[in-house]
């Protein structure tokens, strides 16, 4: 299997034992945090080595990079070993950050145990920490040995952090997959809705794995929403990141309208369906103006305007969209 493929599995277990039989792999070290420890390493057979982080995104951040690094040291991991990140986005992206830079670089695995990262945070090989608050302002392109799909690992997820995987689905298909958007309408089953986003995803990633250019198609909602996270971490009210995501699409929704990039049709289609499926609603006026400087900061800016992946339609889009950030505020306070 190449590297950073999708393995859908209904029994995890076998298909972790048999993939590491296959690969003649001995010496696994197991990234989790305190409830994946609890709700899904249970799955698994006896690991020997396992390194626990505490949970959420708060802890994405450097001095817990620093932890899994000194337990890899103590553990001595070294060019033989697989590390397996068996968790949610934070595991994933902090996993495979220690993964990538370890004696610089060692092979991960990803177990994806939430619907987020199932469908869209354990693929693609981005990996990083936030720093100050800025989010995964540290971080590699890394691709994981594979990613290990086994949706078992929804029946302890909280409603909540359902929603959040939702809206990154609502996203790609949004975005890049008119099919997936339909099938998020008609109450299509959840085990086929994560095989259509999944394997969007990595088909883009493949495509583009540097990020150049068709790839930021995936950050709809994420300029808007990414702020939004960091606003909300700073005044230590924290937001799952799916649910920031789905405020910033509804945003960014609004301004691909402003900018006649969808119609008044695709606008409320759009809208209602984040609104329905994430039971959130759109940004308030503070929220709008707490955001501006936050916006600045963003990753994607080039000079003084920030950039958008925008809606044409529904399912596809466009990068690189520069709007001026008194035409953003003006677009989303008057909306
Ligand atoms: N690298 C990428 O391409 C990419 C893409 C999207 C998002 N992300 C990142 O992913 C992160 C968000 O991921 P997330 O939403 O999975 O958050 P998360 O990893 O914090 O998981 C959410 C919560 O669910 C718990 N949990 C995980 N699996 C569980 C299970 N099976 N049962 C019970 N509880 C469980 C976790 O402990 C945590 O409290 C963000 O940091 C975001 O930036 C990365």
């Amino acid at each position: 299997m190449a590297k950073g493929q999708i393995f859908y599995s209904e029994n995890v277990k076998n298909s972790f034992n048999n993939y590491c039989l296959a690969e003649g792999i001995e010496e696994v070290i197991v990234i989790c945090d305190v409830n994946t420890e609890k709700h899904c390493l249970t799955l698994f057979d006896d690991f020997r080595n396992i390194i626990v982080i505490p949970s959420g995104e708060i802890n994405k951040d450097i001095d817990t990079y620093s932890f899994i690094i000194k337990n890899l040291i103590y553990l001595k991991a070294n060019k033989s070993s697989l590390i397996v990140n068996l968790g949610g986005g934070v595991v994933s992206d902090i996993g495979g950050f220690a993964g990538s830079t370890y004696m610089r670089g060692i092979r991960f695995l990803n177990i994806p145990t939430t619907l987020l990262a199932m469908v869209d945070a354990s693929i693609g090989g981005k990996t990083g920490v936030d720093f100050l608050l800025h989010k995964n302002y540290l971080g590699t392109f890394a691709l994981p040995e594979m990613i290990l799909i086994d949706p078992v690992f929804l029946k302890t997820l909280p409603k909540e952090e359902l929603k959040s995987g939702i809206a990154e689905m609502i996203k790609t298909g949004v975005i890049a997959n008119a099919e997936l958007f339909e099938a998020l309408n008609n109450g299509t089953e959840v085990e086929k809705l994560i095989h259509l986003t999944a394997q969007t995803k990595w088909e883009i990633t493949e495509r583009d794995l540097l990020d150049k250019h068709e790839r930021q198609l995936l950050n709809f909602g994420h300029t808007i929403g990414h702020a939004f996270e960091s606003y909300r971490l700073n005044i230590d009210q924290p937001i799952r990141h799916g649910l920031a995501i789905a405020k910033g699409m509804m945003a960014e929704t609004r301004i691909a309208y402003a900018l006649n990039m969808i119609n008044e049709n695709e606008l409320n289609l759009i809208i209602n369906c984040i609104a329905k499926r994430t039971e959130q609603t759109e940004l308030s006026t503070e929220d709008i103006q707490a955001i501006a400087p936050l916006l600045k900061m963003d990753k994607k800016n080039l000079k003084e305007e920030i950039n958008f992946s925008l809606p044409l339609g529904v399912g596809s889009g466009k990068v690189k969209v520069a709007v001026d950030l008194k035409q953003i505020q003006k677009i989303l306070l008057n909306a």
